[in-house]
């Protein structure tokens, strides 16, 4: 078994998940890249050409990860694809419209689910059985926010979000698992082509080295305090935290729209609250 913590990423080879892949690697943890493409730069880490979208893709390749490294202690289910921004055409009015092609439902949301159902599945195998392992989603401001230029994408990124709010407390409670996401603003990457991030006020433009930093506060169960004032515990799992320009702002799930519902979310859950790891922030 490897005695460096091991973590895997999806979308690793560039952007947001080459800068976090990076930054573990720095730090003697064995980084595993999943992505279609190869890292145009140098790195320690190794790379797997993986498609999320494909389940023998993926699944054959974090059993490989497992077996080589006996362990497995990060994931991070980041890979993601903006939205071709058809959904709007006009088409011929006495036939049907062509069929919505369109990839970023099924890598930046179908892609997500995938990823995290195998990292429950290779948490839990641990020697440990899953404790102090971390799970962390991509989402995005669109996930927030409405986004009407891309709803396709918009749907994906909030989708991320009640799908990890929903599992992570589960995952606490049973296995020990810390789960999150991120939604960040936007961080000049290859999502956009050049044209899309000259036209951006560039001041509002979110800074990778918060989003890294982000993320390793969460993989190292560090407190946090968002811009807000509020805290996040090492205890605390299932939070979305916004990160915009240089400030994090942690992300609550809305709350119960009347005494009935706190009754209902409170007493017909599998996991009650106060269990569920959902205490603060
Ligand atoms: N850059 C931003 O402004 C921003 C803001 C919020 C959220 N995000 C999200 O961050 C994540 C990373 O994006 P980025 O900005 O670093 O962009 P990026 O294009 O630099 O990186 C995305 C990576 O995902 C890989 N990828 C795409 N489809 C894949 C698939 N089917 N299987 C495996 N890998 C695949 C790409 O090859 C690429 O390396 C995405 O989920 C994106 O939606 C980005």
């Amino acid at each position: 078994m490897s005695n460096s913590k091991v973590a895997i990423i999806t979308g690793g080879a560039s952007g947001l998940g080459f800068a976090v892949a990076e930054l573990l690697s720095s730090k003697s943890w064995r980084v595993h890249i999943f992505d279609l493409n190869e890292p145009n730069k140098a790195t320690d880490c190794t790379y797997h050409k993986v498609d999320v979208d494909s389940w023998v893709s993926l699944s054959s390749s974090f059993n490989a990860v497992f077996k080589a490294e006996g362990r497995l202690d990060f994931v991070f289910a980041n890979a993601g694809v903006m939205e071709k921004g058809r959904f709007y055409e006009t088409h011929e009015a006495s036939l049907p419209p062509p069929e919505l092609e369109d990839m970023s439902i099924d890598v930046s949301l179908k892609g997500v689910i995938k990823t995290t159902y195998l990292a429950q599945h290779y948490f839990r195998a641990n020697q440990h059985g899953g404790k102090d392992c971390v799970l962390v989603m991509t989402s995005s401001i669109a996930g927030i926010y409405p986004q009407s230029i891309t709803p396709l994408y918009a749907a994906a990124k909030a989708g991320i979000l009640n799908f990890m709010r929903s599992v992570a407390p589960i995952f606490y409670d049973e296995n020990g698992v810390r789960t999150y996401a991120i939604c960040p603003g936007s961080v000049r990457t290859n999502l956009l082509p050049k044209e899309a991030w000259d036209a951006y006020p560039q001041e509002y433009l979110t800074k990778m080295e918060k989003v890294t930093s982000t993320v390793e506060s969460l993989v190292h169960g560090v407190s946090m305090s968002d811009s807000w004032g509020q805290k996040l515990e090492n205890s605390t799992v299932g939070i979305a935290i916004e990160i915009f320009v240089d400030d994090v702002y942690f992300r609550k799930p809305p709350d119960p729209c009347n005494d009935g519902m706190s009754f209902i979310l409170e007493h017909m859950s599998p996991v009650k609250k106060e269990d569920a790891g959902q205490r603060s922030a």
